[in-house]
């Protein structure tokens, strides 16, 4: 199953690995219900879950980035930054769709491909240590 969370996914701090799995879940959702050809307003809300749970996770990473001093933070921040506007304009993008969502569906599962594979996989990797170093498990 694609977006389903692997234990190799874990960035070794509970809580966040947790937060991950709630992304993954939508992310999921979201997958399937492009598969299965789901009306434009059912993948706009599906994001809107998404961003709901992304938008909280991205705000407990900067917190710990900030009271650990965390000396990637300022490219990370940026990373989340672009996250947030590329899943608002999509948004926006599902919006004009006329009834089928078929033009934007390789487009979107690319867009929660690579935040998987180069956020998650990759960039928040890099804070296990610091997090580890500051007690955060
Ligand atoms: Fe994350
Ligand atoms: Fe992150």
């Amino acid at each position: 199953m694609i977006f389903e969370w692997r234990q190799d996914y874990s960035v070794n701090v509970k809580q966040i690995d947790l937060q991950h799995q709630e992304i993954l879940e939508s992310m999921h959702f979201i997958y399937d219900s492009l598969m299965s050809k789901k009306s434009p307003d059912i993948i706009n809300k599906e994001l809107e879950v998404l961003m709901n749970h992304a938008n909280a996770h991205f705000l407990t990473e900067e917190m710990y980035f900030k009271e650990f001093n965390y000396d990637g933070a300022a490219e990370h921040i940026e990373a989340h930054n672009k996250l947030r506007r590329d899943a608002g304009d999509f948004v926006i993008k599902i919006k004009q769709v006329n009834g089928d969502t078929y033009e934007i569906v390789f487009e979107l599962i690319d867009f929660l491909e690579n935040w998987l594979v180069d956020h998650l996989e990759t960039l928040d990797k890099k804070y296990t240590k610091c997090f580890n170093e500051h007690g955060l498990y």
